[in-house]
């Protein structure tokens, strides 16, 4: 799941179990979540303040003041998270914060949130089956937090038994499901058509003429669309990125015309269609079908148009919604202005090489969104928050 915007405060107490935190962060700021670790002095002794915030790109407290003399605001990182997580939590801290027993960074922070807080227990089997934590657990879970149950197990001690803490993993889809189900299914019932990538047209059997796309607009547009629970249909050219969404259906292609190919295998089911690759406009009138030797000075490769996908779909439109995109270096309002008539668009949304930080390969994009009637510019973002705001775009235009 796409986690960009989300803030997640993880509450680290003194378990073995601590070392398993470094997946979890690494997990989350992988999916674009920003983290805020903090730690009881305790836990201190099981991983490092310069571990957990390497991976967590920000500080780690564990102490009501730093070294500096600065006071580490408990009230404002309880305010500023979306939800905490105590991991693990010890039957101690436990039994501090359904207690009020707050004599530590982290029972200060806890008291002072008013986000849901999960809770994954950690401790030894006869410490997690005493009854103590038995109650303390139903006491938190009347506090209204959700507890994450300790797993069955070998544990430290080398008994076995139930008090290892969860994996990461499914830390970390419960804290994904629960985020799932705060987002609003805008797009439910609409089917999304995306094309993404580059497209890479065959010299020979070694060689292509390309370009620098990396996809990554494409599938922020793919992961958002399916976060809004729209079905979505992703046919993407050679790229790396991985998607995180299991739903979304997706279609690899490498040239312009095999693209064309399947998208017009769904065009008819698409509500809104969105193209974002960098289609190749050319491609080799013939393909040598050995690989061509540097015999001469010079070599001479006769190019030909490939199909214009999107003006093919603009052509061809029935009811669907269709956004392109402009990839300019000059003269970029009017091109883009002109693809959007001439492609018979709804909508396309700009992005210049000129602007630092847009276009290719970048994690980040700077677009201007242009309708008929209408023009809104957005600043620098990630790629995963431009989706967002295309998105947003899309929808609040379908309203109208
Ligand atoms: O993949 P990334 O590294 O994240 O980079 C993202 C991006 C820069 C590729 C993306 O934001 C972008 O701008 N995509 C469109 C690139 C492009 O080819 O623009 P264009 O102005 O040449 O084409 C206009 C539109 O027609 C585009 O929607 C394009 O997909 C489409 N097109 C173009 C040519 C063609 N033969 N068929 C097409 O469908």
């Amino acid at each position: 799941m796409n986690l960009s915007g989300k803030k997640i405060l993880i509450a680290i107490s003194g378990g073995i179990a601590a070392y398993k935190i470094h997946f979890l962060i690494r997990d989350f700021i992988k999916k674009g979540a920003e983290v805020q670790a903090i730690m009881t002095p305790d836990a201190e002794n099981f991983v490092t303040k310069l571990s957990i915030s390497t991976l967590s790109k920000k500080p780690v407290y564990s102490d009501f003041y730093s070294d500096n003399g600065t006071w580490n605001s408990h009230v404002e990182m309880a305010l500023w998270a979306d939800v905490m997580i105590i991991a693990p939590c010890t039957a101690g801290t436990l039994s501090k914060m359904v207690h009020g027993m707050c004599d530590n960074l982290v029972i200060a922070t806890y008291m002072s949130a008013k986000c849901p807080v999960f809770i994954a227990p950690a401790m030894d089997l006869d410490m997690y089956a005493h009854p103590s934590t038995k109650r303390n657990l139903e006491l938190a879970e009347s506090f209204g937090h959700i507890i994450i149950p300790a797993e069955n197990g070998e544990l430290a001690s080398g008994l076995v038994g139930q008090g290892r803490m969860s994996e990461p993993e499914t830390i970390a889809k419960t804290i994904e499901d629960f985020f799932n189900s705060t987002t609003k299914k805008t797009l439910e019932g609409k089917t999304v058509l995306i094309t993404a990538g580059p497209t890479y047209e065959a010299i020979d059997p070694v060689r292509f003429i390309g370009n620098h796309s990396s996809g990554k607009m494409g599938f922020s547009l793919a992961e958002e669309a399916s976060e809004r629970g729209a079905k979505v249909i992703l046919i993407s050219g050679p790229t790396s990125q991985k998607l995180q969404n299991k739903n979304i259906e997706l279609h690899k292609v490498t040239s312009a015309k095999e693209m064309l190919h399947k998208v017009f295998e769904f065009y008819d089911m698409a509500d809104i269609g969105i193209a974002s690759a960098a289609v190749a406009d050319y491609a080799p009138k013939e393909v040598a079908t050995e690989k061509i030797k540097k015999n001469d000075d010079n070599l001479t490769i006769e190019l030909v148009k490939n199909p214009d996908i999107l003006k093919t779909m603009g052509d061809k439109k029935t009811h669907q919604f269709l956004v392109g995109f402009a990839l300019e270096t000059q003269n970029e309002e009017e091109n883009a202005k002109g693809k959007l008539e001439k492609k018979n668009l709804d909508m396309i949304v700009l992005n210049s090489l000129r602007d630092e930080g847009a276009g290719f390969k970048n994690d980040t994009n700077k677009i201007k969104i242009f309708t008929q009637t209408e023009k809104k510019e957005f600043e620098l973002k990630s790629k995963d928050d431009v989706a967002k705001d295309i998105l947003d775009f899309v929808e609040s235009q379908l309203l109208k």
